[in-house]
């Protein structure tokens, strides 16, 4: 199916993720039907859309008009599943990420959506090629995995799985660069695509720092904010929801290695229902809005290229597997973290003997195998 046969989108679930990929969709003036299971939530999405866009026209990101084309003509909502899908020529599931309730979802949805019409995952980690078996039409299911805040953040990863067509892939790809994003493809079905892999690996080194009690979540996150990132990973995790960050580490744990899993502190939060801003409370108070960090508190006893080395080391991984070219890496790293360089381009100042030789300390200290350096790194192949 070709892009032109797209007039019509559905997005399924109106939440953190939901809300945002419909309102790009909707930017590039397409009809969006949005879909929640109770209408709270539904309007609740709704709701947001039209605050940010609104936000967006006062900073004359986005003109009025568009703003009241979306409000009169463009946005629907719904809470009838069939009613979202009947109609769309592209529906893009963004429901919490649980891998039953997902194909439950993509069964109906294959049921309901016209035979022409692709059906896209937004899942941050799971096998595309799975969800897509719930279905009678794998060839036409693909990835496609936006960042939050979806209205802000340019990569869109577009998702091969095992079965789906060069036609879904190209269609998709095409979509993502009409609504305005950088797409990366991802061509190989693999937990966590590009950009979330490989930042598993620099997670999984801030947990364990945090855990140790070596550094204070603020000490760590001010630091790294005074290095350059928009924002630390403490407070990071506490946007995304510390409830997906620690599904997505239990997800890496599980498929790839158990050094992923998700620290004590993160299990402890989940349990106690500090969920990060959508909560109120995470590492963070975010109850009066964004945590002001406090950039004298910054530590001096890191090294700012620890997570540069790690994620550099994950990237080799993913290469090696035929997922992504390394210019991919720093493509997808750049445009879903708002960093202003990414991890290869880095690398490239670095020599393989120091890379492999700092990995090696790494995983001694923190008895960690998944950073122990690949053999690419060892031969000097993060360079190309
Ligand atoms: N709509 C409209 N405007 C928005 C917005 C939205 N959804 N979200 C933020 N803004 C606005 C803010 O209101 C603010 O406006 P102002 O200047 O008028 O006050 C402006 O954007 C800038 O925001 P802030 O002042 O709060 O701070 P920043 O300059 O740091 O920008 C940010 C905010 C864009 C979120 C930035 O901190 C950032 O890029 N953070 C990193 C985000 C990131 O890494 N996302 C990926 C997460 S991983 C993921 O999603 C994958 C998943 O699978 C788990």
């Amino acid at each position: 199916m070709s892009l032109d046969r797209i007039k019509s989108v559905a997005v399924i679930g109106a939440g953190d993720m939901g809300h945002g990929i419909a309102e790009v969709a909707l930017l590039a003036g397409y009809p969006v039907t949005l879909y929640d299971i109770n209408t709270a939530a539904v309007e609740k999405g709704a709701g947001r859309i039209f605050a940010s866009l609104e936000k967006l026209a006062e900073k004359g990101k986005v003109p009025p008009a568009a703003v009241e084309q979306v409000r009169t003509s463009l946005l629907a909502t719904t809470t009838d599943l069939q009613a979202a899908a009947r109609q769309a020529d592209l529906v893009i599931e963004a429901v919490p990420e649980v891998l039953d309730l997902k194909r439950k979802i993509f069964a109906q949805l294959d049921e309901f959506a016209p035979p022409h019409a692709l059906l896209a995952s937004n899942t941050s980690t799971m096998s595309i090629t799975e969800i897509g078996a719930a279905t009678k039409r794998p060839d036409k299911v693909l990835g496609l995995h936006f960042f939050n805040p979806a209205v802000l953040m340019k990569l869109v990863e577009v998702i091969r799985s095992q079965n789906t067509s060069d036609d879904t892939i190209q269609t998709g790809y095409a979509f993502a660069q009409k609504i305005g994003k950088v797409p990366v493809l991802v061509r190989r079905d693999t937990p966590g695509f590009i950009a979330n892999r490989v930042t598993a690996a620099s997670t999984a080194l801030f947990q364990t720092v945090i855990e140790s009690g070596e550094i204070e979540p603020e000490a760590l996150d001010a630091f790294l904010m005074k290095v350059g990132m928009p924002m630390g990973p403490c407070e990071l995790t506490d946007f995304v929801g510390i409830d997906i960050m620690h599904n997505v580490c239990r997800y890496f744990a599980d498929q790839l290695h158990e050094d992923y899993a998700p620290a004590p502190h993160i299990v402890r939060m989940v349990e106690e229902g500090r969920l990060g801003k959508k909560s109120g409370q995470g590492y963070y108070d975010w109850s009066q809005g964004r945590p002001q960090i406090d950039l004298s508190k910054a530590t001096q006893r890191f090294h700012p290229l620890l997570p540069i080395f790690v994620q550099i080391n994950e990237a080799t991984k993913l290469v090696e597997d035929g997922v992504c070219s390394v210019a991919d890496v720093d493509v997808a790293m750049i445009n879903s973290t708002g960093n202003p360089m990414g991890p290869m381009s880095i690398g490239r100042q670095i020599s393989r003997w120091d890379l492999t030789e700092q990995l090696e300390k790494l995983a001694a200290r923190y008895k960690k195998s998944i950073f122990a350096p690949t053999q690419r790194v060892r031969e000097g192949g993060h360079k190309h």
